[in-house]
């Protein structure tokens, strides 16, 4: 099985990338932030306080995640129900961010991660799949940009949407979903040492695509 691995922060074009990219070589795309959205949400929804372990933990139990394919599209299902929409709620990429930060959060959606790369040829996109969830993948890719970049993506992004976000807002957000991301003690966002820099500044997404299959084929050139 082939597995590339595509990390960085948020706003970084990782998922229309990577979605490009496993479309192209007939792979399958894995978002695994949906995951830690999909476990926000069932947090919040429950009046936790997604930044208190002794909170969020002892409702893990209560939660049953699951990944579906449905027309070549990854679903997340919660508890039995598609939430693939409602974890896309601004409000939840924070609280994401928060429940990603809980070392029994990291370890529940572990092995939903590693499975998905044994059965299929994958592309899997998030923060720690090169440095912890799957350290041998053959490709792997740190996807960044400047924040100014990701927050103007995501101010056209929301607004496309009929979402009316201030672009400070975002930018604040941005660096400090950036900060969250890297500081926190169980695997923080960084780049794996054999990976691969990209820095899509200033790129067409068409740009950056083309970057990106360029890597991968010539990494995989090697491999296969
Ligand atoms: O990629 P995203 O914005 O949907 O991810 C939401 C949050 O989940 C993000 O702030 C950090 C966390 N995350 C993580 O810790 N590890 C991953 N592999 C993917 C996401």
């Amino acid at each position: 099985m082939i597995a590339i691995a595509i990390d960085g922060p948020a706003g970084a074009g990782k998922s229309t990338i990577a979605r490009a990219i496993a479309k192209e070589l007939g792979y399958i795309y894995v978002d695994t932030g949906a995951l830690y959205r999909a476990v926000a949400l069932y947090v919040t929804a429950h009046g936790a306080d997604p930044k208190k372990e002794e909170q969020v933990e002892p409702l893990l139990k209560g939660v049953n995640v699951e990944i579906r394919f449905i027309k070549e599209e990854q679903r997340v299902f919660l508890n039995g129900y598609d939430v693939s929409a409602e974890i896309r709620q601004p409000e939840i990429s924070m609280a994401a961010s928060d429940v990603s930060a809980i070392p029994a959060v990291r370890t529940f959606l572990f092995a939903l991660q590693q499975n998905m790369a044994v059965e299929h040829d994958v592309v899997m996109d998030g923060r720690d799949i090169g440095t912890v969830v799957l350290p041998k993948a053959q490709v792997k890719i740190f996807l960044t940009a400047s924040p100014e970049e990701r927050a103007r993506r995501r101010f056209e992004e929301l607004r496309e949407k009929g979402h009316h976000v201030e672009y400070e807002t975002l930018l604040e957000e941005v660096k400090q979903r950036d900060y969250n991301d890297a500081h926190r003690a169980i695997a923080p966002l960084r780049q794996a040492s054999d990976a691969v820099l990209a820095d899509t500044t200033g790129n067409t997404l068409e740009q950056s695509i083309q970057q990106l299959l360029g890597i991968v084929k010539e990494r995989l050139k090697d491999v296969l």
